[in-house]
């Protein structure tokens, strides 16, 4: 017998393989008619504890186990009314893609071929967005939490010079020091622990009551930090931040970053790709004057996980930070080995699949204007929750409501408690799943409207859901 992988039948695994591509499309089509997320039952998730598999099992009745156990207990961010953390939808011409992608099983760490090419067309296209030169580089990743690693990384290489790859940070005379609000994501302070400059060297600036980084607040800062010998090198602005979608003042840390002598990089996880909807795209003003810009596809563009982006200005810098030769990496001018610099040469990552594809074909598929108009839809659908809240007295709005982002809650005594239990109440219900933060006034319920497919009716169900369920807690309290 073969110990070749590939059916003995093809035919039978045409016919299955059909089956599995419509089972799919059909869970995607009908999407709302199931729960958001239900709970996993013990006996399911004990059911796929076993042993190492030895011996092989037919393809069909490996589906069936995942149709029975995997595929009902998905996080749920496909289906219209989830609103919890930052969530994209996904899109069924990028899982189409997503297929094309593992039937090449290309390896885009480097070589030359065309798969790398359509990683550099997705580069120069958001070069383009963002009106970055055509020496911009770009480089898929798993999400922004690397593509922020990474641009941290580059602004040390460049604050201490490629030498510094050498000797390593604790041979620096220089004390780095980075700069960004204290709404910024919980990466950036990873970030700048993993980069071995810590997170004490990570200054949290301030926030106005629209969760802006305060420009006075960050220049006393700096002040400080160079009479006191240490060196400002990096400055992060957000572009969207996690809890309620701020924006900073991008044009204003540009200039700054610049006097400053700082690398500047900006976090737009989603909120970058607002630069494709003509109604948001003025608020990202200054973006085009970053250093390096971190942000997903697989947020607010909808191309299924993972799609991570890092789009560097001066692609020389982004690849003096990681460039390394190797013999077994031989670049030539012709045959395979050609195509130099490669996608390695611009991140730790050797070995890398092809996120370019599914990304490509929703661009091309959905066209930027589309998704442009789908993620301002998704702020009207935001704004018209915000106006619900309002006309509620037992709702109150926790935070401004920036973009797509809205932070709310039942209104009563024990609030934090309460408003938690009714948000994982809600998850257990399956007709909405927000997710919850805390913010100034306490804890929050927080709906990110980033799916494409939440509508109206879904926000509205969410306020009818928690008015029912903070009604209910209150009945209770009074009888307790
Ligand atoms: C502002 C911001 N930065 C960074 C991240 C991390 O992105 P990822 O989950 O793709 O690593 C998120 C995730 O929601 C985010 O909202």
């Amino acid at each position: 017998m073969s110990e070749n992988l590939d059916p003995a039948d093809w035919a039978d695994l045409r016919a299955q393989g059909h089956r599995m591509l419509d089972d799919m499309l059909d869970y995607i089509e009908h999407v709302r008619a199931r729960p958001v997320w239900q709970p996993i039952p013990d006996d399911i998730r004990l059911s796929l504890r076993e042993p190492l598999p030895a011996a092989p099992a037919d393809l069909s009745s490996v589906y069936e186990t995942f149709k029975h156990s995997i595929l009902p207990y998905a996080t749920g961010n496909t289906h219209p009314g989830f609103m919890g953390w930052v969530h994209g939808g996904g899109n069924p011409a990028g899982v189409l893609a997503e297929m094309l992608a593992a039937g090449l099983n290309a390896n885009l760490g480097g070589r030359d071929h065309m798969p790398i090419e359509l990683e550099r067309q997705v580069a120069r296209w958001m070069a383009e967005l963002f009106g970055f030169p055509e020496t911009a580089s770009g480089l898929f990743v798993t999400g922004t939490s690397m593509a922020n690693l990474l641009g941290v990384l580059i602004a040390r290489t460049h604050a201490l010079g490629p030498a510094s790859r050498g000797t390593g940070v604790a041979e620096g005379e220089q004390r780095l020091v980075a700069y960004t609000s204290a709404a910024a994501h919980g990466c950036i302070r990873q970030a700048m622990e993993i980069s071995g400059l810590g997170n004490a060297a990570l200054r949290m600036i301030p926030t106005n009551e629209r969760h802006q980084i305060d420009p006075t607040a960050l220049r006393l800062a700096i002040a400080i930090d160079r009479h006191e010998g240490r060196m400002p090198f990096l400055l992060v602005g957000n572009a969207g931040t996690v809890d309620i979608g701020a924006i900073d003042d991008l044009v204003c840390l540009a200039d700054i970053a610049r006097c400053e002598g700082m690398w500047f990089h900006v976090d737009g996880a989603f909120g970058a790709l607002a630069m494709l909807a003509p109604d948001l795209a003025p608020r990202l003003a200054g973006i085009e004057q970053a250093d390096s810009i971190a942000l997903d596809f697989h947020k607010w563009g909808q191309v299924p996980y993972d799609a991570g982006f890092l789009l560097v200005y001066d692609g020389g810098k982004h690849r003096e930070t990681f460039a390394a030769p190797a013999a077994y990496l031989r670049r030539e001018t012709r045959g395979l080995a050609a195509g130099s610099p490669w996608p390695c040469d611009f991140g730790p990552d050797l070995s890398r699949g092809f996120r370019a594809l599914k990304t490509w074909f929703t661009l091309k598929v959905h066209g930027t204007e589309r998704i442009g108009a789908m993620i301002s839809e998704t702020c009207a659908i935001a704004r018209h929750l915000e106006a619900c809240i309002k006309a509620r007295p037992e709702l109150e709005l926790m935070a401004p409501v920036e973009l797509n982002i809205v932070c709310f809650r039942y209104h009563c005594p024990d609030a934090d408690r309460v408003n938690a239990k009714i948000v994982a109440d809600l998850h257990e219900g399956g007709r909405v799943a927000p997710s919850t933060t805390i913010l100034d006034k306490g804890l929050a319920i927080r709906a990110a409207i980033v799916n494409h497919r939440t509508e109206r009716r879904d926000v509205e169900a969410l306020v009818d859901l928690v008015l029912a369920r903070g009604a209910a807690e209150a009945a209770y309290a009074a009888v307790a």
